[in-house]
């Protein structure tokens, strides 16, 4: 496919600005992307990367609602974040846009526009549900509701999160509207619909699935499912107030779908970039530009599918080349979750790993979910990094530099191709060459089949044969035997540090500077008396303590969801009683008139209660929550006919309420206002 094409228009997926860039978005769509951008570069060809935030969509205006914020204050916020995360990690766009560009917006209603004008929405009136209290329309995930499959009570009206059923609203049992609370009404409403069945059957769209044939096998199955099971029209126009609004007479209220108008944004950010030239059109409209956009496996339908048919009902676009889309990447064994807290923020990683990306997206690659969800954890990391980057890498390019300050004072000490050595030395560094010859040509195959992981693991073997090669060749030794051929082997090796830089740029951009600048080179070949820069190690190794400080986080993100989750560490339900079996209790309003702790417990308190009718000893196991001084003159309920029991020696006589929460934590059970003591409770 590389060499059919002029131009390359790659496109990364244009994030959600509703939440700061974790190592999942990296792994999945960022990095392949700037790796494949960079190898294409480097082989001259022309290639404009794009990418930006996406602005609109009802998470976005979910996020606003949760933290008293406008939509647009959230996404000016995450729009800084985002493009800065993507800066410090070498990720190299030509452009980083937005869809709440003015560009954007027209770009978005000149396509809506002319599909219009074409004739190619049907329009339908549905019935959707309405908010009366807050005057709206409702969008499927604000509408909360009990779900049919398993009664939750708080599914939404897209999907259950406790059954993981997808639902649409009417499927909800006893709707409520998020916004307000209210049970809202179904209502009448107008939309424009992309005929996607119909579309299918074109012979224009026959043709273009063709090319599925020659991408990754999980696109070609998802897709092959989507095609199979008949492609239903999709509302391209939403009634909600966030987003692009639909340029039409009588459209108030009304805007384009999100996934109508964010794939637009790829080619409002190539408008902008070319700054209002014309410029732009190539890159999207001539034969010879290749189009190709990297996505997570959750957007193949729009990029490989409702896209293109937008793009070919319109006329005049190429259609995507390819779509290589990757799996997903799991942390420590579980789903990356925004909302749980479980994910390695960018931003927090540079805080903790300041200079240290290339340590991230080597690990990143290397376990890139290319073919299948993978998995992320802190004690892989740390092996990757310390047994490859640091013992391999790293070890080879400050063995070659230190070895050539120590013997020839950092200077390049011979010109190879006089090629004055012995002929052991010779043979050893021609097959060191070829061999690299080779790779280098697999890796190149490799990155331009989206094999990225693969490419790297061939990188790596090229400083493993470079270590290799100074282990067989032993030029500390030699030094004193036969000092020419020392300068071919480190001359050679100079020579091959500066062809291993290259190859890593895609995978390794600032290490790859590094190596140049201990070259003191900008690429060129280095000849004979080159004098070198000083010697410095590329990476340290991951210190046990710094996991250590990684995984701690991560708990805590754990010990924090499972105070907040309703139903995890909930109790199990008791069997059945009757109210004869109930009324047994006599439980009472008490105050507590003294309270200590028991020595040598940790969660035992004393407790004097005054119950109306005597004072009782009763001993608690709340120690842990509450200390003794804040509870004195506090009303609880007690039990005071449960049969004395002694604990540590001391006779309890009865027992207070508590609450338990998910979490652990005891809580009292209290009169809300202060009841007489002695007040019975049923
Ligand atoms: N914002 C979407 C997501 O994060 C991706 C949009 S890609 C685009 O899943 F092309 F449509 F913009
Ligand atoms: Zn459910």
């Amino acid at each position: 496919m590389t060499n059919e094409f002029k131009r390359y228009t790659v496109t990364a997926a244009l994030p959600y600005a509703n939440g700061p860039v974790h190592i999942g978005h990296l792994a999945g769509c960022y990095l392949p992307a700037d790796i494949y951008v960079r190898y294409l570069r480097a082989t001259g060809k022309d290639v404009l990367f794009i990418c930006g935030s996406d602005e609109h969509g009802v998470p976005i205006t979910i996020k606003a609602k949760k933290e008293g914020k406008t939509p647009q204050e959230v996404v000016d916020h995450y729009h800084r974040l985002m493009g800065d995360a993507f800066k410090n990690f070498g990720i190299q766009f030509d452009y980083y846009g937005r869809t709440s560009s003015k560009t954007h917006h027209e770009t978005a209603q000149d396509f809506f526009k002319t599909l219009y004008d074409k004739g190619v929405f049907k329009e339908e009136i549905t019935q959707q549900y309405f908010d009366e209290k807050a005057n709206q329309f409702l969008a499927d995930r604000y509408i909360t509701g009990t779900c049919p499959k398993c009664g939750n009570e708080n599914a939404y009206g897209d999907q259950c999160e406790k059954c993981g059923s997808s639902l649409s609203p009417m499927d909800l049992i006893n709707p409520r509207s998020a916004l307000s609370g209210a049970a809202p009404v179904l209502k009448e409403t107008k939309n424009w619909f992309l005929p996607m069945g119909d579309i299918q059957q074109s012979p224009e769209f026959k043709e273009y699935i063709k090319r599925f044939e020659h991408w990754k096998s999980n696109i070609k199955g998802q897709c092959g499912s989507w095609l199979n099971e008949g492609l239903q029209p999709r509302a391209m126009t939403r009634d909600l107030d966030w987003g692009v609004p639909v340029p039409l007479k009588g459209a108030d209220g009304k805007v384009l779908y999100v996934w109508f108008d964010a794939p637009i944004g790829y080619i409002s950010a190539t408008k902008e970039y070319f700054n209002g030239s014309s410029e732009w059109e190539k890159y999207w409209k001539a034969d010879d530009t290749a189009l190709i956009h990297f996505i997570g496996k959750d957007n193949i339908v729009f990029h490989a599918i409702i896209f293109p048919m937008m793009l070919m009902q319109h006329g005049g676009y190429v259609l995507p080349a390819n779509v290589p889309a990757n799996e997903f990447l799991n942390l420590e064994g579980e789903k990356i979750s925004t909302s749980r807290n479980w994910a390695v923020w960018l931003h927090e990683y540079l805080e903790d790993f300041p200079g240290r990306q290339d340590e991230l997206r080597y690990v990143l690659t290397s376990i890139a979910p290319e073919t299948k969800d993978s998995d992320f954890s802190w004690k892989d990391y740390q092996a990757r990094v310390n047994n490859e980057l640091v013992a391999i890498l790293g070890n080879f390019v400050n063995r070659v530099m230190v070895l050539t300050w120590k013997f020839f004072d950092g200077k390049v000490p011979t010109d190879t191709t006089a090629r004055e050595a012995s002929p052991t030395t010779l043979e050893k560094t021609d097959a060191l060459f070829s061999t690299f010859a080779i790779q280098q040509k697999e890796i190149e195959q490799k990155l331009s089949t989206f094999s990225f992981r693969e490419a790297l693991f061939d990188a790596i073997d090229l400083a493993r044969n470079g270590n290799k090669y100074l282990q067989e060749t032993e030029p500390w030794k030699l030094i004193k035997s036969d000092e020419a051929s020392v300068r071919f082997i480190l001359a050679s090796s100079l020579e091959y540090c500066r062809l291993l830089a290259s190859v890593l740029n895609p995978f390794l951009p600032a290490t790859s500077a590094s190596i140049f600048t201990q070259l003191n080179s900008k690429g060129e070949k280095l000849i004979q008396g080159h004098s070198l820069n000083e010697a410095f190690l590329l990476f340290k190794p991951i210190e046990d303590s710094e996991i250590e400080k990684q995984l701690a986080k991560l708990q805590a993100s754990k010990v924090m969801n499972s105070t907040s989750t309703t139903t995890s560490n909930i109790e199990e339900a008791k069997p059945e009683i009757t109210f004869e079996d109930f009324a047994k209790n006599d439980i009472r309003v008490g105050t507590i008139l003294e309270a200590e702790r028991v020595p040598k417990t940790d969660k035992l308190l004393k407790l004097k209660i005054d119950t109306g009718l005597d004072q009782l000893t009763v001993v608690s196991g709340i120690a842990e929550y509450h200390q003794p001084e804040d509870i004195i003159g506090k009303q609880v309920c007690i039990l005071i006919n449960l049969a004395p029991r002694k604990m540590k020696g001391i006779e309890s006589q009865g027992m207070i309420l508590m609450a338990k929460e998910p979490s652990g934590k005891l809580v009292f059970v209290s009169p809300s206002v202060i009841t007489a003591n002695g007040s019975g409770v049923a």
